[in-house]
């Protein structure tokens, strides 16, 4: 199968992942839960990773939450940050991971910037709403079904320059591209660990620069004196026994990542995405494409868009088609009645996926066309 769905989950784990997931599944008993040598490897395991992330998103390593995924951490932050009734600024095109939570807190949310791939009108727009008045912002760094890049650095200057704290969903952007918590001085950066940090499923990174509120309340193995969460990070926001083995896996993706150089990944996983984008084009399809794209490019099939994508999976090729979960961001493109198909590669992006891709397209090609 050729695999092109790292926008959902990446696949493909390096060897070192797998190997440190069974190594933690062996050696790693419960962190902070004893003086014994397995709990203590367990403690080990867990900080050599939120080393790794501090390294990667220059953020203190006791300020980095192990979370499940990014739509937990989202929830945390927008739970923290943000007090039901306040006005909001999010970008046209977030996920529901995002909109969800701010619609469950009955929040004025105000939607800025809805071009693709156009920096200028997503400052503009974006600008205007802040000067207008807003509490706090939340916005994608890279659109999950676009592969749009927000200019994020621009928009963190903005909301510093007019006093409103923010919120990046880093989801698609963290492994891939430069995500820096000190420059940015976000409130809070949520990510998966699963995607392009090349970490097991049920991982995820809450990068805190403010002071959050739990949403689990439970055991930490630190003040158990105490009815109330430890007041200090991380260990107030994880409650509950951590996914040690997932945290290991996560500690061996982002040293990977680190070895490699995002760049270097971004760079090869690029090329392959104009490479299929341009087969796209060659082939009579429509692809949504822009100077500031990631490695993800989104069409609209002349069929059904999922009918489309199963058409490919029986060719041996692996996307994703309909609305994936952003209906937001398929409104701002115009794309919510058909949805589309989503090809998304990842950081083994190689020429003979591209080839295989291509031949697999000319499947669905309209037999009239
Ligand atoms: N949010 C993930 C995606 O875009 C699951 O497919």
């Amino acid at each position: 199968m050729i695999y092109l769905d790292n926008g959902a989950t990446s696949l493909h784990k390096p060897q070192a992942v797998h190997r440190a997931v069974a190594n933690a599944l062996q050696r790693c008993a419960n962190p902070g839960r004893g003086g014994h040598p397995a709990s203590l490897e367990a403690s080990r395991q867990v900080y050599a990773c939120r080393e790794e992330a501090s390294k990667l998103f220059r953020c203190p390593a006791e300020r980095i939450v192990m979370t499940t995924n990014c739509t937990h951490g989202l929830n945390i932050a927008i739970n923290s940050l943000i007090p039901p009734d306040s006005r909001v600024v999010i970008s046209g095109f977030e996920h529901n991971a995002v909109t969800r939570p701010l619609h469950a807190r009955q929040v004025k949310i105000r939607v800025a910037g809805r071009r693709l791939f156009d920096w200028a009108d997503t400052l503009e727009s974006f600008e205007q709403a802040l000067k207008s008045g807003a509490d706090a912002a939340v916005f994608t760094h890279v659109s999950n079904v676009f592969g749009y890049i927000l200019p994020v650095e621009q928009m963190a200057a903005l909301c510093r320059h007019y006093g409103v704290p923010f919120i990046l969903d880093a989801a698609q952007s963290a492994g891939v591209l430069p995500v820096n918590m000190e420059d940015l001085g976000a409130a809070y950066i949520a990510m998966p660990g699963h995607k392009g940090l090349l970490g097991p499923q049920g991982t995820g990174l809450l990068l805190c620069g403010r002071n959050p509120k739990p949403v689990l309340f439970g055991g930490t193995g630190s003040e158990s004196f105490s009815q109330s969460m430890p007041a200090y990070l991380p260990d107030q926001l994880e409650a509950g026994t951590l996914n040690v083995p997932g945290i290991a896996g996560l500690a061996a993706g982002l040293h990977y990542i680190q070895d490699r150089g995002t760049e270097n990944i971004f760079r090869q996983e690029h090329r392959a995405m104009a490479r299929a984008a341009a087969d796209l084009h060659a082939l009579g399809f429509r692809p949504f494409t822009g100077e500031h794209q990631a490695a993800t490019v989104s069409f609209v099939p002349e069929m059904d868009s999922e009918e489309a994508a199963q058409i490919l999976a029986k060719q041996g090729v692996a996307v994703r088609a309909g609305l994936h979960c952003a209906p937001l961001a398929h409104e701002s493109a115009g794309t919510l009645e058909t949805g589309t198909v989503r090809i998304s590669f990842g950081h083994d992006a190689n020429p003979s996926q591209n080839a295989h891709f291509r031949r697999a397209l000319t499947k669905i090609i309209p037999s009239g066309r």
